[in-house]
């Protein structure tokens, strides 16, 4: 399974202390925590699960996105009531406080889930918004990748396997600037643990896919689904329908992502670390692409100085209209720095033109 031995007995699941109850499941604590420890600074390292600050969290994003004004009076705010609880005792770094506070979070949810007003207002919440996914999706990744993330830096640098990862809020941008709803087909060639795929899924609803060609990414963008699927449940949010597949994208005989591809609104590639021969062969692959699908790339299929005529006609950087957009710094794992990205629409249209030229000959 990869992963050292030690790691995952440090975060077997010991339970049972302070279990949450929300909607159709518990929260189950990863690793036994001692409330009164000096160990749930958020800050102090990232890829450490914090119980405390989860089960905080949590609470805060049921206030804010499930419950009315109304509803949310009986907890009073950061001022008052159970809430400034909640906040007053985590702070201090008060175990039975907080515990307290949690039980009596826990009573009034209870109640408003008993007599169906939590669900009620679930259904008007339709998607998460983007900062409530980016919980959800900690709260997966934390409990399925985090403690392993070693097994995962055994690739080989600025090759076709680099594993490369995109911010959040630049996925949040892509969606806004490709237009991805719940009606949209999206594609993520070379997906990686797929944290993009499940985002893009999380917050439009949309039918969404990662290919990915290392064996070790995707075996954990598979657990990352299973664990994302049981938490939007618990959620009462909608999943997408999300699928991953171990493959090479380039073999388009093996594998039946090709088929969903020539479907696809939405393909993302990280072609930043592509090969010359990888990144040909995939445009070869974008001639197949239907009509006004949508393609973002870290670097640009089309260069700058292509130009189209009667020789380049067949050549897919003619059908694509390309546009470019700047990241800015601490985008993307591979640098700190800002950089370009590229969205490029496929337009057959551009080569009319061309073609009527041709046969009025
Ligand atoms: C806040 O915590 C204190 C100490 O546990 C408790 O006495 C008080 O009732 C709590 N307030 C609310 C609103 O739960
Ligand atoms: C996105 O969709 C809306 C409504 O369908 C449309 O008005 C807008 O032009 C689209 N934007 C892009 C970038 O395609
Ligand atoms: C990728 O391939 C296309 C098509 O062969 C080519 O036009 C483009 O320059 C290549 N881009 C890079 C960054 O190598
Ligand atoms: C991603 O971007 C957000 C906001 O722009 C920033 O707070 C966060 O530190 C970034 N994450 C990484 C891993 O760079
Ligand atoms: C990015 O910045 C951090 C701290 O500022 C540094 O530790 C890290 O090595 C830098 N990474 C790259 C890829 O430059």
């Amino acid at each position: 399974m990869g992963g050292n031995k030690e790691a995952k007995t440090q975060h077997k699941r010991l339970t049972p202390y302070p279990v949450f109850v929300f909607f159709f499941c518990s929260f189950l604590l990863l690793k036994p925590v001692k409330l009164n420890a000096r160990q749930d600074d958020v800050e102090e390292d990232n890829d450490e699960y914090h119980p405390v600050n989860d089960i905080y969290q949590t609470a805060f994003w049921i206030y804010d996105c499930y419950l009315t004004p109304a509803q949310q009076a009986r907890l009073g705010d950061g001022s008052h009531g159970i809430m400034r609880n909640l906040t007053k005792y985590r702070n201090r770094r008060n175990g039975p406080g907080f515990a307290h506070a949690v039980d009596e979070f826990n009573k009034v949810i209870k109640e408003l889930k008993a007599n169906g007003e939590i669900t009620k207002n679930a259904k008007h919440l339709r998607h998460p918004t983007y900062d409530l996914t980016c919980h959800i999706l900690y709260q997966v990744y934390s409990r399925t990748v985090a403690h392993q993330a070693d097994a995962l830096n055994n690739y080989q640098a600025f090759s076709n396997y680099v594993y490369g990862e995109i911010n959040a809020s630049l996925v949040n941008e892509f969606i806004a600037k490709t237009n991805i709803t719940s009606k949209s087909v999206f594609m993520d060639l070379g997906c990686g643990i797929g944290n993009v795929v499940l985002q893009v899924a999380a917050q439009t609803g949309c039918e969404s896919y990662g290919i990915e060609i290392m064996e070790t990414p995707c075996k954990y963008a598979k657990r990352q689904l299973k664990e994302y699927a049981t938490r939007m449940k618990a959620w009462s949010l909608p999943t997408g329908k999300v699928h991953f597949r171990h493959g090479d994208f380039l073999d388009t005989a093996a594998n039946d992502m090709y088929t969903t591809m020539t479907r696809a609104d939405v393909l993302l590639v990280n072609n930043y670390a592509f090969d010359a021969t990888t990144n040909h062969s995939l445009a070869q692959m974008f001639l197949d692409l239907k009509e006004g699908t949508k393609i973002i790339s870290l670097k640009s299929f089309v260069p700058k100085h292509h130009k189209i005529n009667q020789r380049t006609l067949d050549m897919p950087e003619s059908i694509l209209k390309v546009e470019e957009f700047e990241y800015y710094s601490e985008a993307v794992s591979w640098t700190n720095n800002s950089g370009m990205y590229y969205v490029s629409t496929v337009d057959r249209s551009r080569l009319k033109p061309y073609y009527d030229a041709l046969y009025s000959k």
